[in-house]
């Protein structure tokens, strides 16, 4: 069963609620409504214990998953992951920021999943690691139409496959993620970006990657960027780069001038945190990011809600 899209104009009620000081809001909260804990029960000082450990635990890695309690009742299983590209500074405000709103945006929720743009935090009673379920996803797209659409849709699916063979089975650092750019016209190119949590396998990374690959034509047709998230994996691309490069490998360089020489049309990498990723003014990389709260382009973006079913 397929549900229906919900396109919802939120650019102007965003744009009113974000003021330039504060935090970076989330993309997206699911926060089931079913299962609600007690005021003061056990299984809030799980949660509790669990939202504060979390970011300092995946900050150095971008990957956290552990259980608070011993209880089935009480337990609580929660995970933390960051954008394959982030900083450990900044994965952990990310998480920070997530573990803050968990609550505020979930009053008394058992299960709750926020997506930032750095960063997703999940936590649940039922257990959920390792366990692929594509059945959930949201997606973003930018409203700018692509002028050859033929040609977009080819290169981009070429991209967009060869990211989830890479992410999936590319043995990178860090595991399961891989940004990557394809040709698009002389002067354009697609940039684009898959990753998936840590706790599932390779193939289980894989067939999440597919699946959400396999969405783009229904929630980003024809457009010129796009990102659907879910709660195992993500896969984004966008017509101008939007996450931090990886230093270049250092040629064989004796302090001559040398030409960086582009890199061909097609190249996938993994990204890693380690190395000399230089950390700019965190302005450059977002100008064309697809979040409604940071884009300067807001009056063109749109947000879609679909298949909302857990
Ligand atoms: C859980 O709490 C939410 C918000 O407080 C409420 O809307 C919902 O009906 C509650 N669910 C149950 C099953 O009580
Ligand atoms: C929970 O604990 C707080 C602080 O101790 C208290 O103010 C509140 O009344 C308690 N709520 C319930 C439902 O017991
Ligand atoms: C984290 O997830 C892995 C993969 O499913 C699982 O084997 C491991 O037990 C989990 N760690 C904790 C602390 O629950
Ligand atoms: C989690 O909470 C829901 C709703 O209260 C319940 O149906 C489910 O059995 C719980 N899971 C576990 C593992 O206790
Ligand atoms: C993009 O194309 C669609 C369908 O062809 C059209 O409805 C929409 O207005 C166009 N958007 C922009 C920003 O040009
Ligand atoms: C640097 O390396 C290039 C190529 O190996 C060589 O031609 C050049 O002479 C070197 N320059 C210096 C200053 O060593």
């Amino acid at each position: 069963m397929e549900p229906l899209p919900l396109p919802y104009l939120l650019c102007s009620l965003l744009i009113l609620l974000h003021t330039p000081t504060s935090k970076s809001q989330p993309i997206y909260v699911n926060c089931p409504t079913e299962a609600n804990y007690t005021a003061n029960s056990t299984f809030q000082s799980n949660l509790n214990l669990l939202l504060s450990s979390l970011p300092s635990a995946a900050a150095p890695s971008g990957f956290y998953n552990t259980t608070v309690g011993r209880n089935g009742a009480d337990q609580v299983y929660g995970l933390a992951l960051c954008r394959g590209d982030v900083s450990s500074a900044d994965c952990n405000a990310c998480l920070t920021t997530a573990a803050q709103d968990a609550v505020a945006k979930c009053p008394r929720g058992m299960s709750n999943t926020l997506w930032y743009d750095n960063c997703m935090l999940r936590y649940s009673n039922n257990s959920f690691f390792g366990i692929a379920d594509s059945s959930f996803w949201e997606y973003m797209w930018d409203g700018q139409n692509v002028t050859d659409p033929q040609q977009f849709d080819d290169q981009l699916g070429q991209l967009m496959n060869n990211l989830a063979t890479k992410a999936a089975y590319g043995l990178g650092r860090p595991p399961l993620f891989a940004v990557g750019e394809v040709k698009f016209t002389s002067f354009n190119n697609i940039y684009g970006l898959a990753q998936c949590t840590w706790d599932l396998s390779p193939a289980d990374c894989y067939e999440c990657l597919m699946t959400n690959i396999g969405r783009i034509p229904q929630c980003c047709s024809t457009k010129m960027g796009g990102r659907i998230f879910g709660k195992n994996c993500v896969v984004q691309f966008e017509s101008a780069p939007f996450y931090k490069l990886a230093a270049p490998p250092t040629p064989q360089s004796n302090g001559t001038s040398t030409v960086t020489p582009p890199r061909p049309a097609g190249s996938v990498q993994n990204t890693g945190k380690g190395g000399s990723q230089t950390r700019g003014k965190d302005t450059g990389g977002k100008s064309k990011s697809l979040s409604l709260v940071d884009s300067p382009h807001c009056g063109i973006c749109y947000w879609g809600v679909v298949g909302n079913s857990n």
